[in-house]
């Protein structure tokens, strides 16, 4: 069985010291077999900030994979974010912005939708081109059948009604109908700060909340997830920052049907 840490928005520089420490100490324990990390990992793309983030994922434990955020692109550097938009993150993070990792039960293949500037006046907003969902789909192509397919990406395939505001990510009905025929099972994101599960189009969308940083939304602690199962069935759990500790507040289960993945329940 595979289980996989997902955190996100860690928004080092607005970071809390005692959620990230309790954090590390859950995922000792748990100890998955990977770690993903699905962007905003600076406030503001600072080189303290990315050597603040550095230093908690230098404490992992377990591999990890991460993609950057639109807070990951210099805000207010202007020359820096047109023309040298990923430098920090290559010096400090990784030179690949679009990781990939496979084992013997998964392949987890990631992609980055901050973009520089928009068409519009909200820069934070996303994008995935066609470039990118051919990626997707010839990285899946020879995936084992039994393994489960994984799309990072930090900006939302799905959003529910009361955060229509924050965008739905540029390119997604065509991304969506690609990863649909890629077998995508799961598509992990970050950006709303709100922790939720919704199956699309057969495949799951899975969100963490900010798991380290004090930038809230009303009624959402801090959280992160944790992906347990198989390609046959999936149990998503949802941890939640309650004062002095994260615990477990719900676990989603979903089971492989015909269409693609459904709702079985929770405990
Ligand atoms: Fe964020
Ligand atoms: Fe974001």
């Amino acid at each position: 069985m595979t289980v996989i840490a997902h955190i996100s928005d860690l928004h080092f520089g607005r970071d809390i010291p005692e959620v990230t420490q309790a954090l590390l100490n859950c995922l000792d324990q748990l100890q998955p077999e990977l770690i993903i990390i699905s962007g905003d990992l600076t406030q503001r793309a600072k080189h303290q900030e990315f050597q603040q983030g550095m230093a908690f994922l230098r404490k992992l434990h377990q591999p990890r994979f991460i993609v950057p955020g639109n807070h990951d692109l210099a805000a207010y550097n202007l020359l820096e974010r047109f023309l040298y938009p990923w430098q920090k993150w290559k010096q400090y993070v990784a030179a690949d912005l679009q990781p990939i990792m496979q084992t013997d039960t998964f392949m987890a293949v990631g992609i980055n939708t901050a973009r520089r500037m928009g068409w519009y006046m909200d820069w934070s907003r996303g994008r995935i081109n066609p470039k990118q969902i051919r990626y997707v789909q010839h990285m899946l192509q020879h995936v084992p059948a039994d393994c489960l397919r994984i799309v990072v990406a930090h900006h939302p395939f799905w959003l529910p009604n009361s955060s229509m505001r924050r965008h739905l990510i540029g390119g997604r009905e065509a991304a969506l109908e690609s990863f649909q025929a890629a077998g995508v099972d799961l598509i992990l994101g970050g950006h709303v700060h709100l922790a939720y599960v919704q199956t699309l189009q057969g495949m799951l969308v899975s969100h963490a909340g900010t798991t380290t940083s004090n930038r809230l939304i009303q009624g959402q602690p801090n959280s992160f997830n944790i992906i347990r199962g198989d390609r046959e069935v999936l149990k998503l759990e949802q941890m939640e920052w309650r004062g002095t500790t994260f615990v477990p507040v719900q676990q989603q289960i979903f089971k492989r049907a015909a269409g693609g993945w459904q709702a079985h329940g929770n405990l």
